[in-house]
């Protein structure tokens, strides 16, 4: 297994309590568009504690969950998903066309190979693959370690000297500890949704929920002290503790840089697994 799967098995007793809910306005989207394309058998690839399949299944919907982390799909399964499968998405164990549909739901940007797993989940699919994604704006305020995960050359030359002096203050930290920073690398991984959607344009796309939303700072903060996400888990403890105390004492000198609404959308993207089972082994250089 990936080093993701004990990544996620040491978030699993955080994760519910450090994500927000799905709200009912994107579930209201997901289950009108299975509906639409007329899925009722799902298979949720990366199900993990089952944010997206208990609602589902409440509404009528047959799930199977696969993930390769057995705490989170513990937890799924103590919240009453009946099919869980300890695998990866590339390697699943279901026959050709098992499942109407797959569903990825915040699982792409971890995903290393992520179109083997679309091949496979074509393979399993009968209807559509079906991603849950961000859309992303290129110069949009993201809280990472440094503040700011997007790509800087976006940004007013103000914004984007305070940003590279923090990347460079994280840089040093990094060094202390022997750790490789490379911020480019975090924001290529976001970006793969963006690329997948550009290379192969689904063949339905519907925006499932749009809003602003402003994220509670220090809440934000209090996660990554408790390792709430894989990315943090990859730096040793002692690092952590001194970025946390750095983004601390930078929220306290930049009240004003720390509570900006951000307009998040997400959007319900869906192939025909007829075009991405065409494609082979070896047609996308992912
Ligand atoms: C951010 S969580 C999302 C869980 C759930 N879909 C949700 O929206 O709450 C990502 C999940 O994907 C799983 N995962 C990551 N890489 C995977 C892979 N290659 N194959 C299967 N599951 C994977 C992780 O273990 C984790 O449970």
């Amino acid at each position: 297994m990936p080093a993701v799967s004990a990544e996620f098995d040491r978030i699993a007793d955080l994760y519910d309590e450090t994500r927000r809910a799905l709200d009912q306005e994107t579930l209201k989207g997901v289950k009108e568009m299975l509906q639409k394309h007329e899925c009722h058998t799902i298979l949720e690839i990366g199900v993990g504690t089952g944010r997206v399949s208990v609602p589902l299944l409440e509404s009528g919907f047959r799930v199977a969950g696969m993930d390769i982390s057995i705490r989170m799909m513990e937890k799924a399964r103590e919240k009453g998903v009946p099919n869980l499968v300890l695998a990866e998405g590339s390697k699943t164990p279901f026959r050709d066309a098992s499942f109407d549909a797959t569903l990825m739901a915040h699982v792409f940007h971890l995903l290393q190979d992520p179109m083997s797993v679309m091949r496979e989940a074509a393979r399993v699919s009968e209807v559509g693959i079906f991603a849950l994604v961000r859309k992303r704006n290129p110069g949009e305020q993201r809280w990472g370690f440094s503040f700011y995960e997007g790509n800087v050359n976006a940004l007013d030359e103000n914004e984007r000297k305070i940003v590279e002096e923090r990347r460079e203050r994280f840089r040093k930290i990094a060094e202390k500890y022997g750790v490789r920073w490379d911020m480019s690398q975090r924001f290529r991984n976001w970006q793969k949704e963006d690329e997948i959607l550009g290379t192969f344009p689904p063949d339905d796309l519907k925006v499932v929920s749009d809003k602003m939303v402003t994220l509670n700072f220090e809440e934000h903060i209090s996660r990554l002290e408790r390792g709430a996400y894989s990315s943090i888990l990859r730096i040793p403890e002692a690092m952590r503790i001194e970025i946390v105390s750095e983004m601390r004492s930078f929220a306290a000198s930049h009240p004003d840089r720390i509570s900006r609404p951000r307009h998040e959308v997400y959007q319900l993207a869906m192939w025909k697994p007829q075009r991405l089972v065409a494609l082979g082994n070896n047609s996308v250089g992912y």
